[in-house]
């Protein structure tokens, strides 16, 4: 079988992490490149010393010249700086889009044919950027978020209901900031619906606690964002995409008309295999959760409109 080649652009905490996810399950060959040199090599070089005590069989490599990176199936962008304790995610807006930019023209450069998925905040508005930048089709642009904000809402509702988070159904929609949409109808325990388990009140403390996930955790590291869960929800689209498996996930994805939005990131549930994203999932949607995903949408059409000069 041919062996997968997954590239990792930023070397920082979800990077190096997803990378030793990766390993862990043997999916792909991982390049890790960042701007500072010395830092992709030494972490690879380290992870691949696991190989022989842990049992994978892979090429971890590091590096900050993107030739390395020639021909990557995917290439996950990372690159960026996380949230500091007072720092919304839009404020990093500017300088990551900067950053997206160089990394995006960098890496399409040796791999026009890979699979973009972006991790780095605001969202939604950085996987725009890649993909205008890279000029490739939208189902080979996807952002990483819905994934992440989904494992926080199951988790927090397996806590609050007693049971197992492996029981837990569910998907949350829209952009990756406040405004994001966790679609509680859609919940349900082991096919259950949610509301049999939990109270409303208890629901929508859920729902906030999950709208302000990332922050939670910014509040308690104080120097940096999460990287645990971002770092295994990025693998998981990528097990998905490397082993073709078709796992319907929640990602940001560029609406073509679904939900009456066009031109837009927005997180949906999408079907990820071999050719990147290959199916939008529409779901109905009732009036209060069609509103609240329109005000999810424009909330990514405002970071879209500052990037673009037009606000
Ligand atoms: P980090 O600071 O640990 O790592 C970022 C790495 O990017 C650093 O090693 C830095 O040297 C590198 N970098 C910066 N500019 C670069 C460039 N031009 N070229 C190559 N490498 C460059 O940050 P962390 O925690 O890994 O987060 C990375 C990004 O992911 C942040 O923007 C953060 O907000 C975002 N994030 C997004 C999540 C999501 O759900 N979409 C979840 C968690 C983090
Ligand atoms: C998170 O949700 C910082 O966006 C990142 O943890």
């Amino acid at each position: 079988m041919k062996r997968s080649k997954v590239t990792i652009v930023g070397a920082g905490n979800v990077g190096a992490t997803a990378a030793h996810w990766i390993a862990s399950k043997e999916l792909a060959d991982v390049v890790l490149v960042d701007l500072v040199d010395g830092v992709p090599q030494g972490k690879a070089l380290d992870l691949s010393q696991s190989g022989p005590v842990e049992g994978f069989d892979l090429r971890i490599t590091g590096s900050s010249d993107y030739a390395a990176t020639e021909n990557s199936e995917i290439v996950v962008i990372t690159a960026g700086l996380p949230r500091k304790p007072g720092m919304s995610r839009d404020d990093l807006l500017k300088t990551n889009a900067k950053i997206v930019t160089e990394v995006t023209e960098k890496v399409v450069k040796y791999s026009p044919n890979c699979i973009l998925i972006v991790v780095s905040n605001p969202l939604d508005a950085m996987t725009y950027v890649a993909k205008k930048v890279s000029g490739f089709p939208r189902n080979r642009v996807i952002g990483m978020a819905g994934v992440l904000d989904t494992a926080r809402f199951k988790t927090f509702v397996a806590e609050a209901a007693g049971v197992s988070v492996e029981d837990v159904h569910g998907f949350v929609y829209g952009g990756h900031g406040d405004t994001m949409v966790p679609m509680t109808r859609y919940c349900s325990i082991a096919g259950v619906p949610l509301e049999r388990f939990l109270s409303k009140e208890k629901i929508q403390e859920i729902v906030t606690r999950t709208q302000n996930g990332g922050i939670e955790i910014v509040n308690f590291l104080k120097t940096g964002s999460a990287f645990y869960a971002p770092a295994s929800s990025v693998v998981a689209m990528v097990e998905s995409i490397v082993r073709d498996k078709k796992r319907i996930l929640p990602c940001a994805v560029e609406m073509n008309g679904e939900y009456g939005v066009k031109n837009l990131f927005v997180g949906v549930l999408a079907k990820l295999g071999t050719n990147g994203m290959e199916k939008v999932i529409e779901v109905d949607l009732n009036e209060t959760e069609r509103a609240a995903l329109m005000k999810s949408a424009d909330a990514v059409q405002g970071l879209v409109n500052v990037i673009e000069g037009k606000a």
